[in-house]
């Protein structure tokens, strides 16, 4: 029939199979023929049943994201799934891998629906700055309730089969041949003569619902929505599912899913989706890898314990070496604490915890990183001592083990100097803490060969990170880029914006939260040690430090936190602090607005980031905006830096840092050429990279 779609006949029962890979997306291509061989089945006298199933690793893994934004082209989703309700023979879904967004939707269109073990369902579309828009958010609360439809759907994360088959959402879940057994089922269910209810005529659960419950489950899930507005619509859509008749909630959900693909959020939603998917793709990455089986990891300090606990949640076997046996205690004992606290909290078996310690091998010998395939160092940030522990490791590691510094900013370059195998040398600069931040910048270095760059990016993946590759600079891409945003913060104050406008300022635009909250958190001690070491000063940061105003973990820093609470309260001093600093400078204090904070902050951060892509310290805009959204927390709904700069206007951005340029002659609002090249094409990929 078609490349794409086929039709067997097994006893009787027509088994329709798509095989679109990778991942069998409802492609046009698909759709087309799928409605075609549907539409003749539901006539065919000799088709007693109708199984819907997927060549390759999954079941169908949703629209076809890349037709978003484009016309689309008869036949919709909408319209196969209203054709399937029209056959009264049994129709089945056989589900292996994942029936996630249009696939569940498909799914959802048949009578019934059967797994594997291994599946897992899901309406993952609130990720992409959508809610389900082939009449998920109506079919879905009438299976499994509106309650649990909710939170499916506003969450957007898959379910495993056993879940749902306990949520009624699937009717089996079968060991052994699916496609065989799910045949055997639809005859049996044909043999039975019955007509079955679609899904769209069973009112039962949706009777059931507590609107008031539902209503204050909703309201809970809006506080936590952050100014995205998919989250909003999604709950809307379901509320409309109890309240409106089928066909009204349906032509309401589409109206809902037309303003949100439409709309700048779910662009930049869908940018960031294919954006991470690209910057794991990097030049000769179809080399021969190297193997890893076991992973050494130096440091069990803040870093190096998740580092340990990151692999080893992959699955790898870890060595953890320190100095001496108290060190490698008090690492070890972290560890065994936090995974307690994930069996406490229910997202971590006992049996799964001990699991993950017993891949742990604990050492204060160099020697017993002989069997390391990987080896990452994550010991103080000292130019000395990385050496001095890479000289060691170089007369241990076997040949060809690739060796990875987590340095925030020394230069990598110069440590793989220091070892006889700098081929073999590269950063891995996880984010902190470590087994849960997503994003790694893999740092090539001048030498490092192309398959150790290839294996650690296939790697990142492995254990669920993130990967994007960057050059050798002080502070890589994100602490580099952090730096601009921050070089305005002091300034702000001194002429009048309190630490908690600053704030606000942040956290009205999306972030999690202001860069002085930020601070109090991370300690403001680390900074200023750094600040000490390249001699330079903040006036007063440095005399916050000086009082010992640490941040949260002394109860003071740039906000008062008291008897160990964590929300922030602005104080006094500070503001009378700030107020003196300014006199002694002959700064005069005025009003600061929001937008000139922004302005004075984020302009700067994209404008660095056009630094680093014309440097070729980043290979794509993209893979900075992946940067900024996995390791700082930058608002999903904008992109990423470098893609809100074309929302923003690049145009403005250059016109208003020339002014601020004007006005206070700082290097940080210059313009890059690069920026400037991007407001007249429009376009980053026009920007010489490197
Ligand atoms: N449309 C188009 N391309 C897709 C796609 C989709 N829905 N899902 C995955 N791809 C592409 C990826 O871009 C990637 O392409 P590349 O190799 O050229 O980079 C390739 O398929 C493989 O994807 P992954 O690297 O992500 O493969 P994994 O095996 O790691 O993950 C997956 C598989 C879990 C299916 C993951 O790809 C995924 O989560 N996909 C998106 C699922 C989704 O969001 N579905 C909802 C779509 S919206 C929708 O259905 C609207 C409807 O309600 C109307
Ligand atoms: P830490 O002080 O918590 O831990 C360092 C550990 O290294 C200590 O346990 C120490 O005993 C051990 N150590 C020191 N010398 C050693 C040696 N010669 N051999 C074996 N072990 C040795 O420091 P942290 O925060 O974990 O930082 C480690 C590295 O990670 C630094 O380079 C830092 O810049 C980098 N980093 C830190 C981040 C953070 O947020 N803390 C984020 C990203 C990178």
């Amino acid at each position: 029939m078609s490349n794409f779609v086929s039709v067997a006949s097994d006893n009787g029962v027509a088994v329709v199979t798509i095989d679109n890979p990778p991942v069998n997306a409802l492609s046009f291509h698909v759709r087309k023929p799928l409605y075609e061989a549907l539409a003749a089945l539901r006539d065919d006298p000799a088709a007693k049943a109708i199984v819907i199933a997927c060549a390759g690793r999954t079941f169908v893994a949703g629209a076809d994201i890349t037709e978003f934004g484009k016309p689309l082209e008869q036949p919709e989703l909408r319209a196969i799934i209203a054709l399937l309700e029209t056959i009264a023979k049994p129709t089945v879904a056989a589900i292996h891998g994942t029936a996630l967004g249009g696939g569940l939707e498909l799914a959802l269109g048949c009578h019934f629906r059967v797994t594997d073990h291994g599946a897992k369902l899901g309406l993952p579309e609130v990720k992409l700055g959508l809610l389900p828009g082939g009449g998920g958010t109506v079919r879905l609360p009438r299976l499994v309730g509106a309650a649990k439809a909710l939170g499916m759907i506003v969450s957007g994360t898959p379910i495993s089969a056993s879940e749902a088959k306990t949520a009624s959402l699937v009717d089996s879940v079968f060991d052994g041949d699916l496609l065989a057994q799910t045949v055997r089922f639809a005859s049996e269910m044909a043999s039975r003569g019955e007509a079955f209810v679609p899904v769209r005529d069973r009112n039962n659960r949706l009777a059931e619902t507590d609107l008031a419950a539902f209503d204050a489950q909703a309201a809970d899930l809006a506080r936590k929505a952050r100014g995205l507005e998919a989250p909003l619509a999604c709950a809307e859509a379901v509320r409309n599912a109890i309240t409106l008749p089928f066909d009204a909630a349906l032509a309401a959900e589409r109206q809902l899913f037309l303003k949100l693909v439409s709309g700048d959020q779910s662009r930049a939603q869908r940018h960031l989706f294919f954006a991470e998917r690209e910057a794991a793709k990097i030049p000769g990455k179809d080399v021969q890898k190297r193997k890893i089986a076991r992973v050494g990891i130096i440091g069990a300090g803040t870093m190096g314990g998740g580092i340990a606990m990151a692999f080893a949640n992959g699955g790898f076997p870890v060595t953890l070496l320190e100095t001496s046996a108290e060190p490698l205690q008090r690492g070890l004992a972290t560890i065994e604490k936090n995974y307690a606290v994930s069996v406490s909290r229910g997202s971590l078996t006992e049996e799964a915890k001990q699991k993950r310690l017993g891949l742990f091998k604990a050492s204060t010998d160099y020697a017993d990183l002989a069997d390391c395939d990987l080896i990452v160092e994550a010991v103080f940030e000292d130019m000395a001592v990385k050496k001095e522990v890479f000289g060691k490791v170089d007369g241990v590691a076997r040949p060809g083990a690739i060796l990875a510094t987590n340095t925030s900013y020394l230069d990598v370059n110069e440590i793989a100097a220091s070892t006889s195998r700098p081929r073999d040398m590269l950063g891995l600069h996880f984010f902190s803490p470590a087994n849960i931040m997503k994003l790694l910048e893999i740092v090539r270095a001048e030498k490092t060969a192309p398959d150790a760059l290839a294996t650690v990016t296939d790697l990142a993946r492995r254990i669920g990170k993130v990967p994007v590759v960057v050059g050798v600079c002080h502070g890589f891409v994100g602490n580099r880029m952090l730096a601009a945003r921050g070089a305005e913060n002091e300034f702000l104050l001194l002429e009048g914006a309190a630490p908690s406008e600053v704030d606000k300022a942040f956290t009205d635009f999306g972030w999690p939260m202001g860069p002085f909250q930020m601070g109090d958190l991370a300690g403001l001690d680390i900074s200023w040690r750094n600040r000490k070491a390249r001699g330079l000063t903040a006036a007063i940061a440095d005399t916050l430090c000086e009082q010992g105003r640490f941040g949260q973990k002394t109860g003071r820093g740039w906000y008062r936190y008291d008897s160990g609470a964590r929300e922030p309260v602005a104080d006094p001093d500070v503001e009378a602090l700030i107020r003196t600093k300014a006199a002694d400078l002959g700064i005069a204090q005025r009003n600061i607005g929001p937008d000139e904070i922004l302005e004075r902050t984020l302009y700067p951060l994209v404008n660095e980031g056009a630094k680093i892509l014309e440097e070729g310290i980043a290979a794509r805009a993209s893979d900075i905006d992946v940067v900024w959204v996995n390791g700082y927390g930058f608002p999903i709904g904008k992109g990423g830096p470098m893609f809100w700069a074309g929302l923003q206007g690049a145009a403005k951005i250059v016109e208003r840092l020339e002014y601020w340029h004007r006005q206070t002659g700082r290097p940080v609002f210059e313009p890059a050429p690069a920026l400037r090249r991007f407001a007249v094409t429009g376009s980053w990929e026009s920007v010489p990279n490197g």
